[in-house]
């Protein structure tokens, strides 16, 4: 594979809706294969490295243990402890990872330090989340939603609070997944206007999370200061005060409709403990799949890459 050639996973649009389709009914085969104790490592001396410039606990665990169960390997590489902390040029970090590895995954803050990683990878590079884009949830989050209720083709989902990545990413699988999304979030807390504005009149932003939740089939929403905000913890909380998944919330929405949460969670602030550990919450097959919907992708992208 020569450089700049391979396909990468920065955004959900990097896969077209058949292709993200056929990653779902994979993930659902692969966990299906790993319940019934079937030995799946098409990954011999194949090895992922994953460099983490932000906390995680789902995200690492998913992404390596996914990795042993394929036969591969997985390093954690952090800033604290890599030259990537000591000012070593992404574009140089990528071209010398890229050169050994098979696969980078890469958590941090800036999309665009994806992209310039990208660019520079002779292998596939994941988004493993920045302050724009979470695209590896979706997956884990669409798999959950079509394992309990089928198809979300037509359905009505509603996005509760911030604007943010998570948002980001539930606008754009309104579109490959062919949904509609409601979003309800503060003035001044919008998801970003270039994602938007192809989505069309498929997201509607409202001001009321009962106005979103009316008829929705899927609620989700995620925490009110994501990690790079803890100064504007206090702003947030007052902001996002009347933004929280409740039961008078849950109760505007169809019977049938299942709440998700890309976890951790804050009880009490953006969801109750009456909805997230309640009967609709399915938010522990949600952190599940990550494992799954992940080693869809990595199979997807080593065999398309090989
Ligand atoms: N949902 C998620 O990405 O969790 P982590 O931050 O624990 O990886
Ligand atoms: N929006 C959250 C998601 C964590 C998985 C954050 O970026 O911190």
């Amino acid at each position: 594979v020569q450089p700049n050639s391979c396909r990468h996973f920065l955004s959900l649009f990097d896969v077209s809706a058949d292709e993200a389709r056929a990653l779902i009914a994979r993930a659902i085969e692969l966990k299906q294969m790993l319940k019934a104790g079937q030995v799946y490592a098409p990954f011999q001396r194949r090895t992922l490295a994953m460099i983490f410039e932000k906390s995680s606990t789902r995200t690492r665990v998913s992404f390596e243990t996914g990795m042993a169960q394929l036969g591969g390997h997985a390093l954690f590489l952090s800033p604290r402890d890599t030259q990537l902390g000591r000012g070593e040029p992404i574009e140089d970090s990528a071209r010398v990872i890229s050169s050994m590895v098979d696969a980078v995954m890469i958590r941090t803050f800036d999309p665009e330090t994806v992209e310039r990683f990208a660019a520079y990878s002779r292998v596939p590079v994941i988004n493993g989340l920045t302050d724009r884009l979470h695209p590896c949830q979706l997956l884990a989050d669409m798999q959950t939603y079509f394992e309990h209720r089928g198809d979300i083709r037509g359905r009505r989902v509603a996005w509760i609070g911030d604007g943010n990545n998570m948002c980001n990413s539930f606008i754009e699988a309104a579109q490959l997944f062919d949904f509609e999304l409601m979003v309800a979030c503060p003035e001044g807390f919008e998801p970003s206007a270039d994602i938007l504005a192809p989505a069309g009149d498929r997201v509607t932003i409202v001001r009321e999370p009962e106005a979103a939740a009316e008829g929705a089939h899927l609620i989700s929403t995620d925490v009110w200061a994501s990690m790079g905000q803890e100064e504007e913890q206090a702003r947030r909380q007052k902001a996002f005060a009347t933004y929280q998944v409740n039961d008078t919330v849950m109760a505007r929405a169809a019977k049938d409709a299942l709440f998700l949460h890309c976890l951790p969670a804050h009880r009490g602030e953006e969801v109750t403990a009456s909805v997230i550990d309640g009967p609709q919450s399915v938010v522990w097959d949600e952190a599940e799949n990550r494992l799954h919907a992940q080693k869809a992708l990595l199979e997807f992208l080593l065999l398309a890459n090989s």
